[in-house]
């Protein structure tokens, strides 16, 4: 799909991986809606790209269903990307010997139920779009992580939730293949943005000495290309992609 003269939604877009995604798209000529619980940062980043910004918190569905019916407004929405996500770090029973049902229950609600919210309002409005020239109609565009297949110690929630996001890609691209909307995941691996510099500095110079080729963090922009390789290629679908330099992440 042609990503200029789109309308495109990007969850996240506010800071880090979304923002660099929102600036991307719009760069490339689509308008964009961000949808973040970060009103000041999604304000200031859609400013800066002509763009929209809508404060929601994507796990809270009727939220959700509230800000896409704003987005529709906007015109046909083509394009679906979520980057909204939390990393809350816990081992499964504490030092307090309690269970982090708590912090399971929240990563699980933002990073999986919240793509799902999101993704499942951006469908039902694509299923009711004309067929592009391209053959489709819309691509949706998860964000997953290396985590899902190497989580490290406390990660137990993080892990599950982007495990979800990527088990459900191939489920949905067949569900939504009659509709001819596609669904691609993306893994990344460390990436520099405001969610990585939160992590303990022992924990980012382990991952970093792990990293083979280029054996650096990775650069939002590089998520963002990859972003709009996925809209751009018609025979992706129904996969999760590992971004993240052959690094495999170690048990801290
Ligand atoms: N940075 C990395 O190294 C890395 C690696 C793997 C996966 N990821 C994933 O990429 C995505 C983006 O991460 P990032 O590093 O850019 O993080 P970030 O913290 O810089 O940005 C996340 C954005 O999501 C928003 N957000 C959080 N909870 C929300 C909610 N409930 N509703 C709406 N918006 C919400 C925040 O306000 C923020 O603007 C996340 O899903 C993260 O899990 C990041």
């Amino acid at each position: 799909m042609e990503i200029s003269g789109q309308l495109a939604v990007v969850t996240g877009g506010g800071s880090g991986l979304g923002a660099a995604t929102a600036r991307h798209l719009a760069q490339a000529g689509a308008r964009v809606a961000i949808l973040d619980f970060d009103t000041e940062r999604a304000e200031a980043v859609a400013a800066e790209i002509n763009g929209r910004a809508l404060r929601v918190d994507v796990g809270d569905a009727a939220a959700v269903g509230a800000a896409m019916a704003e987005v529709a407004q906007m015109g046909p929405l083509r394009v679906a990307v979520n980057c909204a996500g939390i990393a809350t770090a816990a081992r499964v029973v504490g030092r307090d010997g309690m269970p982090s049902t708590e912090v399971f229950e929240r990563v699980i609600r933002v990073n999986l139920i919240g793509t799902f919210n999101v993704m499942s309002h951006a469908v039902a409005q694509m299923k009711a779009l004309d067929v592009m020239a391209s053959g489709e109609r819309g691509v949706i565009v998860n964000t997953s992580s290396a985590a899902w297949q190497d989580g490290q110690i406390g990660q137990a929630s993080y892990a599950a939730s982007k495990g979800g996001v990527a088990a459900m890609c191939l489920p949905v691209a067949r569900d939504l293949a009659r509709d001819a909307i596609r669904c691609v995941a993306i893994a990344p691996g460390l990436f520099r943005t405001p969610m990585m510099e939160a992590l303990p500095e022992e924990t980012t110079r382990a991952i970093t000495a792990n990293i083979p080729f280029p054996a650096r963090l990775g650069d939002p922009a590089e998520f963002a290309l990859m972003v709009g390789q996925i809209v751009e290629n018609p025979y992706l679908n129904g996969t999760t992609i590992r971004l993240d330099g052959a690094t495999r992440l170690p048990p801290r």
